[in-house]
């Protein structure tokens, strides 16, 4: 059902005679025969639920249907059962279940004459075919509707986002009361694989445990290196629950105690996480948490000597402070509206990701180098203004160093 008024929702902004076409990914291969685990495509499952490879969804005011894999009893003893084309109608609520294989000859009957074609290609072979078999309606995209509507979260969407935030909390928490100097930055993820795998989740990206100066690599995932004591590990973590993502970051002291330099540039980059949250609310330019955090901790960095006021912050905060979050780790939708940066509404979920990177070859007292910092949390924006998802996960130095001094050592 929840589909289905998807779909009809969708609809309703195109004019009657149009035809949708979208079709799920391809599945991958990582080498020789094996594959990588298969993941529907975010907007071809948010509109069908349907989670086979191999499919093509055309949706009009008339009609929905589907072309998908047959039943093919010598294949589903090794790879598993097909819905197949005789139940599919039912399953998925269908008009009609087509054939994948008869694509090139069925797909155009289904497009009445004078029918608009919506329909964005991806770089695979199935949407190389579907280009060529569109090419004469000339289509156009029905990406910005859509991913306007994924932006804005259901209240089911909500609930399993909670959940995945839940489960990504829990083991931030287990890394926090776990970790011990000289173990391997790869031991430490095995927290997050064990308990992500517990619950029936996967990692929604390639996770980050950086140790010391990896923490100043922002997209480090070698994960291979000697936790030091005296060192931060960076943790960018969060699981993928029914195809929903969260993303957390914590920075904490590989040997439970922050040093004096961890403490200062720590709690600046806390500062300006909370500043930032806190100006997430309804009718608020989405813009606002980039600039206070900026704001902050380019104040803090000059309080402290390493930065002078003509100096480029981007030395040491060279990303942005936020993304949308969904179904997408880097989830769909507009930033701006009319080249202006659009305003936060009920129901759009973000994260607020600021963060602080001390390379060695910064020319500044070198008790700083090596220090990587970052805090994030996933923020749903509410009538009210807005719920932290992540809240049940400690952040303030105190919190941090008081679970580590109960728990390790
Ligand atoms: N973990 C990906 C990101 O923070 O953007
Ligand atoms: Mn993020
Ligand atoms: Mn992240």
């Amino acid at each position: 059902m929840i589909h289905q008024n998807r779909r009809q929702e969708l609809l309703s902004q195109f004019d009657d005679n149009c035809v949708l076409i979208i079709s799920t990914n391809p599945e991958q291969f990582r080498n020789g025969d094996v594959s990588f685990p298969f993941r529907p495509h975010s907007d071809f499952f948010y509109l069908t639920g349907f989670q086979e490879p191999e499919a093509v969804a055309v949706i009009s005011k008339d009609s929905y249907c589907m072309f998908l894999r047959p039943k093919d009893p010598a294949r589903e003893i090794w790879d598993g059962a097909r819905v197949g084309l005789l139940e599919a109608p039912s399953v998925l609520n269908l008009d009609h279940a087509f054939d994948i294989n008869q694509l090139e000859v069925e797909l155009t009957q289904l497009i009445p004459a004078g029918h608009s074609v919506y329909f964005d290609a991806k770089p695979c072979e199935l949407d190389s075919k579907l280009t060529k078999l569109l090419a004469q309606y000339n289509p156009t995209s029905l990406q910005m509707p859509l991913h306007e509507m994924r932006l804005i979260k259901e209240e089911s969407e909500i609930l399993t986002m909670q959940k995945a935030a839940d489960i990504s909390c829990a083991a931030h928490t287990l890394a926090m009361t776990q970790v011990s100097p000289n173990m391997f930055e790869y031991e430490l993820q095995s927290v997050f694989d064990a308990h992500f795998a517990k619950n029936n989740t996967q990692h929604a990206y390639t996770p980050i445990v950086a140790g010391g100066k990896n923490g100043c690599i922002l997209h480090y995932i070698d994960n291979n290196q000697v936790l030091k004591s005296g060192d931060l590990v960076l943790i960018d973590a969060g699981c993928e629950l029914d195809y929903y993502a969260s993303d957390i970051t914590r920075t904490f002291p590989v040997s439970g105690q922050f040093s004096e330099p961890q403490k200062q540039i720590y709690q600046i980059v806390l500062d300006a996480q909370l500043a930032a949250i806190d100006s997430i609310k309804p009718g608020a330019n989405i813009h606002k948490p980039h600039k206070i955090a900026s704001d902050i901790i380019q104040q803090g960095l000059e309080a402290l000597g390493l930065l002078s006021p003509k100096d480029c912050l981007s030395k040491f905060y060279m990303h942005g402070t936020g993304h949308w979050l969904g179904m997408d780790v880097h989830d769909v939708g507009k930033y701006q509206d009319n080249q202006q940066h659009r305003v936060f509404e009920k129901g759009m979920v973000t994260t607020v990701e600021p963060g602080i990177y001390i390379r060695k070859d910064a020319k500044i007292d070198p008790v700083y180098h090596n220090i990587g910092i970052r805090i994030e949390d996933d923020v749903l924006v509410t009538n009210e203004g807005n719920t932290v998802l992540t809240k049940n996960l400690i952040k303030t130095i105190n919190d941090i160093e008081t679970l580590m001094s109960q728990t390790n050592l």
